[in-house]
């Protein structure tokens, strides 16, 4: 590497640093230390809490991300009653289930709330079709991967954009990947949050009867967690709760991209 390359790749790299500081001075009302303990505390606290803490915690633009599974719908839910400020987004990722159509235009008509929604970036979306057709995502792990972040993770950061505080719908019981969830993290400084990370599916549906929050048709046709429609199929009882994405695939491997550890 010649000297004036190793120049500007170290100051690149210390603009980085920096404007990831900045990044989290801007986004963070304590010190990312503190963090993980806070995330500890709240170990016991309701989701009500949680949302209300990680509101003051971030300055700055929140974000609900939005799939129509129970677990968002019940979190918008919690957000519009503790009357808080926040944007809304789904992502279509152009694969979707009809029913997950209609479940957009029903929860956006039920809480009077502007959906944002989110398409993949079609120049992507035509060359990945002209190149492998319309099921490369069948033929390999890499394939389907790439498939995932045309259609997900690279409108998930535009949606994201500008955003200090991200809302998810992550439960520890959901996967393996997902048993050590924190409550609270910080993700490249972009703080996350999954407020009902400890409940159970059956905590979720409780929430969801007792408030009346819109439940996806799919559910009762034995779907247990739903994404796209090629990639998501309905589960047998006692099986693992992914086990209906990506069936064809390894096990261990059941994730699009958007979850990323932060550790
Ligand atoms: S995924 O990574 O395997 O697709 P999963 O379906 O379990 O995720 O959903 C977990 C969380 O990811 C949701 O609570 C939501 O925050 C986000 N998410 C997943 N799919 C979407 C989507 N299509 N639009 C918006 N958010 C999504
Ligand atoms: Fe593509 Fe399937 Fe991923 Fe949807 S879930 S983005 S169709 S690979």
């Amino acid at each position: 590497m010649s000297r004036p390359y190793a120049w500007v790749q170290m100051s690149f790299t210390m603009h980085c640093i920096v404007a990831y500081d900045k990044k989290r001075e801007v986004n963070m009302a304590v010190a990312a230390n503190d963090l993980a303990k806070i995330s500890k505390e709240l170990e016991s606290s309701s989701p009500q809490e949680i949302l209300k803490k990680s509101f003051e915690l971030t300055k700055g633009v929140k974000v609900i991300s939005i799939s129509l599974q129970l677990e968002d719908n019940i979190l918008l839910d919690m957000l519009l009653k503790a009357d808080l400020d926040f944007r809304a987004y789904t992502l279509d990722t152009g694969r979707l289930h009809e029913s997950t159509y209609l479940m957009m235009d029903r929860i956006r008509f039920k809480y009077g709330i502007e959906l944002e929604v989110y398409h993949p970036n079609h120049e992507a979306v035509e060359k990945l079709m002209r190149e492998k057709g319309l099921y490369s995502f069948k033929e390999s792990f890499v394939n389907r991967k790439e498939c995932c972040y045309i259609r997900k993770v690279e409108p998930y950061s535009r949606a994201m954009k500008g955003a200090s505080l991200w809302v998810t719908g992550l439960r520890r019981t959901q996967s393996e990947d997902r048993a050590n969830t924190p409550i609270i993290e910080d993700v490249g400084g972009l703080i996350k949050v999954s407020p009902i990370v400890n409940w159970s599916w059956e905590r979720v549906m409780q929430y969801a009867e007792e408030n009346k929050v819109p439940k996806h048709p799919l559910y009762d046709q034995g779907f247990v967690s739903i994404g796209c429609d090629p990639c998501t199929r309905a589960v047998e009882p006692g099986e693992d709760i992914r086990a209906g994405r990506w069936w064809w695939e390894n096990a261990d491997h059941k994730e699009c991209g958007l979850h990323m550890k932060s550790s």
